[in-house]
This record gives C-alpha cells, sequence and structure tokens, in this order.
C-alpha cells in the first residue's frame, strides 16, 4: 500500500507576485428588431417580452402617455410597482436584477443584469381614458459586457464529474493541483492540511468501506484524500518565547475547503474531471479511512476528491443569480 500512497508536502518557494491575468472585456452590442408591432386590447393591459443581459427598449406607438405600472416575472409571483408620482411619465421600477424607466413620451427602458439566461417579463401597462388601444414593439439593443480571462474560464469550467476514461493522471498534474490547493489562505497561516494520494483500485474497498462513492473512486485516475489536522501547536501568541501548547484550531474546515476548492480549479485549468466528495463527519466514512491510510490521532479525512479525464462532456451548471447580490444592505 505504501508504493501507492505518497505524503505531500510543500516546500516554502518564494515567489514573485505573479502577473495578473489578462482580462478581456467582451462586449456585445446588438440592435434588433424582435416581433412586430403587437396590438395591445386594453383589457389586456401587458406585454410580454423576453430580455437577456443587457437594455431593451420597448417603444410604445399611437400613445404618449403611459407609465410603468408594475413588471413582473412571468410565471412566477415576483412582481415589482411603482407609485405613480405627479409626473407619471418618469416612473423608475427596481428588483430582482432589472430595472425599467420610461425614456420619452412612448419608450421604456428595461435593463436586465448581465446574464447568459434570458428571462421572460411582463410590462403591464396603465389603460386612460384617452386611448382605446396601444401597439407595443420591442427594439432590442442588447449590450453585455462580460470580463473573463483564463483563471475565471477555469472557475466557470468546473463541474462535478464522476465518471472518467482509463487515461492516467500524470505525477506533474498532480503536482499542479496539490500546489494549487497548498496555495490556499488558511486562519493564521496554519495551513493544517496533508495529502493522501492513491491509484492502486484494488485497496479500494478496504480504505473506502461502505462508501457509497466507491464506483467514482474505482473509475478516477487518481484519488486524494484531503487530511486535516484539527490541532494547532504553536507557543502562545503573547508569549511567543514560552513552549508550544497545543489547542483546536478553529479554521481547519475552512482552511480546508479553500484548498479542496483551490485543487478543483486547477484540475479544470488542465482539463482534468473532479469530483469533491465528503468524508467528515461522518463516522460511516471517515472512520475507516483514517483507519486504512494510518492518519495521527489528531489528523481526519476531511474529504475525498475522485481526479481523471471525464469519460463524456459534463456542462457546468448555471448559478448566476444576481439578485443574491445587496448592495449597500439587504
Ligand atoms: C462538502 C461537499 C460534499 C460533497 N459530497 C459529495 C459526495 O459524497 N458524492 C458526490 O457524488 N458528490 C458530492 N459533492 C458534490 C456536489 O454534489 C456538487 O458539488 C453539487 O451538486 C454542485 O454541482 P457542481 O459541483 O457540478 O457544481 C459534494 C460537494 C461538497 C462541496
Amino acid at each position: 500500500m505504501l508504493c501507492a500512497m505518497m505524503l505531500l508536502s510543500c516546500g516554502n518557494a518564494r515567489r514573485a507576485q505573479a502577473a495578473p491575468a489578462e482580462q478581456v472585456s467582451v462586449a456585445v452590442e446588438e440592435e434588433r428588431p424582435v416581433g412586430a408591432w403587437t396590438p395591445i386590447r386594453l383589457s389586456q393591459q401587458a406585454v410580454s417580452f423576453a430580455a437577456e443581459g443587457g437594455k431593451t427598449l420597448v417603444t410604445c406607438l399611437n400613445y404618449d402617455h403611459w407609465w410603468l405600472n408594475d413588471a413582473q416575472v412571468a410565471g412566477t409571483e415576483t412582481f415589482f410597482h411603482a407609485t405613480p408620482g405627479a409626473d407619471n411619465t418618469y416612473q423608475t421600477l427596481a428588483g430582482e436584477g432589472i430595472s425599467a424607466r420610461i425614456v420619452g413620451r412612448n419608450q421604456v427602458e428595461i435593463t436586465v443584469s448581465p446574464s447568459k439566461k434570458t428571462r421572460a417579463w411582463e410590462l403591464h401597462l396603465q389603460a386612460g381614458d384617452a386611448f382605446t388601444a396601444i401597439s407595443v414593439k420591442q427594439d432590442v439593443t442588447m449590450k453585455t459586457e462580460m470580463i473573463t480571462n483564463p483563471t475565471l474560464e477555469s472557475i466557470a469550467a468546473r463541474t462535478s464529474v464522476r465518471s472518467f476514461t482509463d487515461q492516467p493522471v500524470s505525477e506533474a498534474q498532480l503536482e499542479a493541483m496539490l500546489r494549487a490547493a497548498m496555495a490556499a489562505p488558511t486562519g493564521m497561516n496554519v495551513q493544517p492540511w496533508s495529502f493522501v494520494v492513491l491509484t492502486d483500485k484494488s485497496e479500494y474497498e478496504a480504505i473506502f468501506k461502505n462508501n457509497f462513492n466507491l464506483r467514482i473512486f474505482k473509475s478516477a485516475a487518481a484519488v486524494v484524500v484531503f487530511c486535516a489536522d484539527t490541532t494547532v501547536t504553536r507557543a502562545p501568541r503573547n508569549n511567543p518565547d514560552a513552549a508550544p501548547v497545543t489547542r483546536p484550531n478553529g479554521t481547519w474546515r475552512d482552511d480546508m475547503g479553500a484548498c479542496t476548492e483551490n485543487f478543483l480549479v486547477a484540475a479544470a485549468s488542465l482539463g482534468l474531471g473532479t469530483v469533491w466528495t465528503a468524508s467528515y463527519p461522518y463516522p460511516d466514512r471517515y472512520l475507516p479511512i483514517k483507519e486504512a491510510l494510518g492518519l495521527p490521532a489528531t489528523v481526519v479525512p476531511y474529504c475525498v476528491v475522485a481526479v481523471g479525464y471525464p469519460d463524456k462532456e459534463v456542462k457546468p451548471k448555471d448559478k448566476w443569480k444576481p439578485e443574491r447580490i445587496h448592495k449597500g444592505r439587504w
């Protein structure tokens, strides 16, 4: 078993501050008419449209005196209301990544936060006494700006991969990923980690006894057990000359999370697939690993990461939710 395991440690190589990755702005500007003029019956009082990230201009014909009553995310309960002011023609709506503003006597400008997803909206128009029919046409001007670079692309490309080809992962690739893992920030720079790299599948039944991820591990080119020392041994802060004291490390799980994510992103940057599987705090999973691998008393197997070449394309999930971002206060 020993020959199948490598306990890796990192030297204190001093490196110059890395040059920032080139920032690439992708600006997409597109002007296109969407659909024909749509007559809206007053009983209807609403126009539906799809807006991608960017600006959408909705032009109202034959009626120069409209105002925004409310907007709704189609198919949901989410409404944004505007209370009419003294001048009904200049109302602004805002919420959930959308804002709407009357920009002229017959135009409403809708701005939707940049997002890959097309979202459907309904505009509800105020019916007045002075008209009997209105028509609406969408003239869409879309401007989407997204900053990207190779680092951001690797973060976005990472997704959980659970089945792999037979292609091995090289020592150099493993070292690159482990260097990234060990570059993670840690509370008081404790760096509580050690890693056990496994490639001998014949040992997995014993190490991962009763672990429902066993099938994934067997498919992977390598399996890395992320180990954490849950204690820290240091001289007291206020007395650096005193004898070192061992106490619990309050941030070891945060430290290990940062370390694991760095590993996964580094793997994605190399075209490799990974999946992070939980180990600690589930005794049925981490105790067999701890025993089989001979971990010291204060060290726990925090998680197990399978790595290899994906055997099929796995698309990352789109998790971008601009509405989760609050500016200034919740
Ligand atoms: C703490 C943690 C534990 C996880 N445990 C498992 C696991 O035991 N088995 C598994 O197949 N995936 C596991 N995952 C992967 C998640 O299911 C996955 O990250 C999530 O569904 C989001 O999908 P994505 O990674 O493709 O973005 C775990 C992820 C985390 C962060």
